[in-house]
This record gives structure tokens, C-alpha cells and sequence, in this order.
């Protein structure tokens, strides 16, 4: 099976000639504008990996793919609105740049492009396909409602549980679903697809856990997104949930007071307080009965496993990232 970079580079030169017109050019520069500072197309290219494990590449897999990352830059714009994030690759997100009307448009208008691509599909899977985006894109707004419902709920009613459930639907599934997608294209049986969804789910999951992780303590130059933002929103991370967990009466005191305040202030505190609660380490514990669940369904696939490989070192990489 080809390998990430190779299927990445199929991926951007067909990806390039987009079907946007200009005008209203407002809304069109700003699409353009989020299009053009890519990220790092994990999803699209898990779509056509998951294409690969079958048989050769088809057009219909790259159609799924297109709308998989337009739904996912959809997402983005309007979860930096949801979030109040000013930046996003690096660079201020949409509605910091333009503003919040033309950042709903943008969203709206990325999505729609995405069923057109959806639409282009011409296999008799075509329903099938519809249908699972559509689930998984219904599950984002769902764990999206959850995530934003969690940020003024009390800290002491929420399990990791049920943190779990909201990443789950916010984030993993669409990783899973992308995966999927490119299977059914391929005409893989279909407890082989059962297994590449849960796979991609708990992978997904996974990348939600070091997601959390890299905004509190990743690195500016290589995430390009504020440090920070989780916790000015008082999002309910993991690093939140499970301090909130291990620490003492004392801590736990203190990380309820600085909940309270609604400054950016509070950062540095709230950081020394997830150090001594030692979530960091308690976090790669984690990714790695997340990554052990993932590699267990990868290997119940009866596909050959030299095609499985660039999966195992995709999971391996995303786990770790730093970016
Ligand atoms: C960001 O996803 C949103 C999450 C689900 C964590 P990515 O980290 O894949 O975003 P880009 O596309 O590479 O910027
Ligand atoms: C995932 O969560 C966002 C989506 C499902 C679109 P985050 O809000 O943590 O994503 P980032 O950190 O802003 O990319
Ligand atoms: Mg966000
Ligand atoms: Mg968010
Ligand atoms: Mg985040």
C-alpha cells in the first residue's frame, strides 16, 4: 500500500482545481483563504487509505475524500466562532480576519461544496457513503453542542466518561468514518469495515486526548493555535477532568477558584496545577490503551498485512504528534 506522503501528494494535485466562482468576493477570498493554509489532510488521506487496502485508487474515492476535508474546514471555521479562538494555522481564523457573519457563510458555503463532491460519486455505494457521512458529520454537531454544553457545567459532574463520549463524537467518528468511506468504496467485506470504523475511532479518539494535550502544552510555532484557549473557555479536557480527579482538597479548592476567573490570567496556574497532578503522564497512559484497542481491530482485518502497515506508522505518528 503507498505510503502517507505518496497518497498525500495524489490527494493536494487533484484537490488544487477547486470549484468555487469569485464573487461575492467576500466570501469567496475568505474560502480561499481558509483552503489555501492547509492542514494536515490526516482525514482525506485516511479515506483513500482506506481505498488502497483492497485494490488500486478510484476517482470515487478522491470525490469522498475532497468532501471529507471540505467538511472538516467547515468544521474548523465555526469551531473557532464556537470556541472564540483567534487563531488557526497559524494565522487569525476567519472570523477574526473577515468577521463572525462571513465566517458562518464561509462554513456554510465549505460545507455545501462538500455534498457537491459527495454528489459526483458515481458507484451503485453511493447511498451508503451519503449515509455514513452523514452520520458522522451529525455526530460532530452533537459532540460539538457537548463540548460547548460541558464549558459552564460544574467540574465535579462530569466523568471522563464523559469526556470520552464527547471526543468520541466531536472528533473520532469522522476519523473513523473517513476510513470507512474509502473502504466501502473498495468493496471491502463488511465486518472489514466494522473493524477499519472502530480502528479509526479509537485512533480518533486518541488524537482528540494529545489535541487537548498540545493546547496546553504544545508548542505555538508547530500547533499554530493559542496556547491556552481550552482553558480561558474552561473546556472540559481530559487534563481538566482528571486533575480535578487525582488531586487533593487543597488543589482541588484552588482549581475551582481559578475556573471562576474569566482571564487568561489564570494560564499559568492552571498548567503548574495539571504538572503536579501529573496529567501529562497520565495522558500517554492513556493514548496507549487507546492505540492497543485501535491495533486490535487493525489486525482482526483479513487483509494482507503489508497493506495494513501505513496505517500502524500513520497511528504511531498522529499519537505523538506535535503539531
Ligand atoms: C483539528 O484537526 C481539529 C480536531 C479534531 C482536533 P486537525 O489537527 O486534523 O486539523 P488540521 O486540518 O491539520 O489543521
Ligand atoms: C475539535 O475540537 C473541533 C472539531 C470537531 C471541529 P477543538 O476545538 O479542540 O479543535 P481545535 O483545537 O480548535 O482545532
Ligand atoms: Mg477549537
Ligand atoms: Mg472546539
Ligand atoms: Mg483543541
Amino acid at each position: 500500500m503507498p505510503s502517507f506522503e505518496l497518497l498525500l501528494a495524489e490527494f493536494e494535485n487533484q484537490f488544487k482545481d477547486r470549484l468555487f466562482p469569485s464573487t461575492p468576493a467576500n466570501l469567496y477570498n475568505a474560502i480561499a483563504y481558509v483552503l489555501d493554509n492547509r492542514g494536515k489532510r490526516i482525514r482525506p488521506v485516511l479515506c483513500l487509505m482506506g481505498n488502497v487496502l483492497t485494490g488500486p485508487l478510484q476517482l470515487d474515492a478522491f470525490q469522498a475524500a475532497n468532501a471529507i476535508e471540505l467538511y472538516h474546514n467547515f468544521a474548523l471555521v465555526h469551531d473557532d466562532v464556537i470556541d472564540r479562538t483567534p487563531l488557526r494555522r497559524g494565522k487569525p481564523a476567519v472570523h477574526i480576519r473577515y468577521n463572525t457573519p462571513t465566517a458562518i457563510l464561509t462554513g456554510d458555503t465549505i460545507l455545501l461544496y462538500a455534498y457537491e463532491y459527495l454528489n459526483r460519486i458515481q458507484g451503485r455505494y453511493k447511498h451508503k457513503v451519503m449515509q455514513t457521512f452523514n452520520e458522522a458529520a451529525r455526530a460532530v454537531c452533537e459532540g460539538q453542542q457537548m463540548d460547548l454544553d460541558m464549558e459552564t457545567l460544574p467540574l465535579q459532574s462530569i466523568a471522563y466518561q464523559d469526556y470520552l463520549q464527547m471526543i468520541t463524537l466531536k472528533t473520532a467518528v469522522l476519523v473513523a468514518a473517513s476510513l470507512q468511506i474509502g473502504a466501502i468504496i473498495g468493496g471491502a467485506f463488511t465486518d472489514d469495515q466494522e473493524h477499519l470504523y472502530a480502528f479509526g475511532k479509537y485512533l480518533g479518539t486518541a488524537f482528540q486526548v494529545q489535541d487537548d494535550y498540545l493546547d496546553a502544552f504544545g508548542d505555538f510555532r508547530k500547533t499554530g493555535k493559542q496556547p491556552g484557549d481550552d482553558i480561558i473557555t474552561n473546556k472540559k479536557t481530559f487534563l481538566l477532568v482528571k486533575a480535578y480527579e487525582l488531586c487533593n482538597n487543597a488543589q482541588k479548592s484552588l482549581l475551582q477558584e481559578l475556573l471562576a476567573l474569566p482571564i487568561a490570567d489564570k494560564i499559568p496556574a492552571v498548567l503548574q496545577l495539571y504538572k503536579d497532578c501529573k496529567v501529562g503522564d497520565w495522558a500517554l497512559k492513556e493514548k496507549d490503551r487507546l492505540q492497543h484497542l485501535a491495533l486490535q481491530h487493525l489486525e482482526s482485518m483479513s487483509v494482507p498485512a503489508v497493506n495494513k502497515r501505513p496505517l500502524l506508522e500513520l497511528a504511531t505518528l498522529l499519537l505523538n504528534r506535535q503539531y
